[in-house]
């Protein structure tokens, strides 16, 4: 379970968030849309504890991450997945050893158990002929799903998505996004899907945000959402209808 409590966040003097209260169930899937620069990478980079609040709470399984220690922030980011917008690889690793990476930061796992882990989770996003690649040598839609890969391979029972099918082709977005709802449905991972695809909140999402000023400004189902008579959330929605 994932709780923010009253989150307020500034950026040289500019409030990014601002009071922002949400909570996501264990095993639920929380989608967040808004407009870009509104704050969603950022709400995502404090929940994994790579951002500390300037108030407010932010309770993982009922922890405060701001407060753990660096052993259990290790303990934290073995139990929690986080796919980077930008995809985030290590250029001079190739695709396995990039997957492999939180294995070694976070486990004491063998070589024998590690490579079969990586194989088995490249295979997911079906990238298991590309393992030997260096991110030069991949596409940007596999570089994606190099970064997903990675984001999954310590079986994370929460998982934090930023933009997955951002860059795919549709064929693939539709993959990755079954492939999340599978890992909620089979694993009951629980997890938080920042998307502007409203086709990615219909089909992961229990419910939806959509956080503008620094807060949700609303939040339901994602059909609700898609049926609120708010006229901002109509605004931003609208544009994004095909
Ligand atoms: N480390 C940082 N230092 C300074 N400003 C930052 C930092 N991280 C984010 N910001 C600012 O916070 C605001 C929100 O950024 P964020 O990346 O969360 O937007 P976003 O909602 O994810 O947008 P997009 O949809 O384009 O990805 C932006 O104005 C950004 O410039
Ligand atoms: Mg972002």
């Amino acid at each position: 379970m994932i709780e923010l409590q009253q989150v307020t966040k500034s950026f040289n003097g500019q409030k990014v968030l601002d009071g922002l209260d949400g909570t996501v169930a264990a095993g639920e899937c929380l989608v967040v849309m808004g407009p870009s620069g509104s704050g969603k990478s950022v709400l995502l980079r404090h929940i994994i504890g790579l951002l500390r609040p300037d108030s407010g709470k932010v309770l993982v399984e009922g922890k405060s991450v701001p407060d753990l220690s660096p052993e259990e922030l290790r303990a934290l980011r073995r139990d929690m997945g986080y796919l980077f917008q930008s995809g985030a690889l290590i250029n001079w690793m190739n695709a396995h050893e990039n997957v492999a990476l939180p294995l070694r930061e976070t486990t004491d796992l063998g070589e024998d158990e590690i490579r079969s882990r990586v194989q088995r989770v490249l295979a997911l996003v079906q990238l298991e002929q590309a393992a030997e690649k260096f991110p030069s040598e991949l596409s940007g839609g596999m570089q994606k799903r190099v970064g997903l890969a990675r984001a999954l391979v310590t079986e994370p029972r929460i998982i934090l998505y930023d933009e997955p099918e951002a860059g795919l082709d549709p064929e693939m977005s539709a993959n990755i996004n079954r492939a999340i709802r599978q890992l909620k449905e089979e694993l009951r991972m629980t997890s938080v899907v920042v998307t502007h695809s409203i086709n990615c909140a219909l089909t992961v999402g229990d419910r939806l945000a959509v956080l503008e000023h620094g807060r949700f400004l609303v939040e339901g189902t994602p059909q609700e959402v898609l049926d609120s008579d708010m006229p901002r959330v109509q605004q931003f929605l609208g544009a994004k209808r095909d």
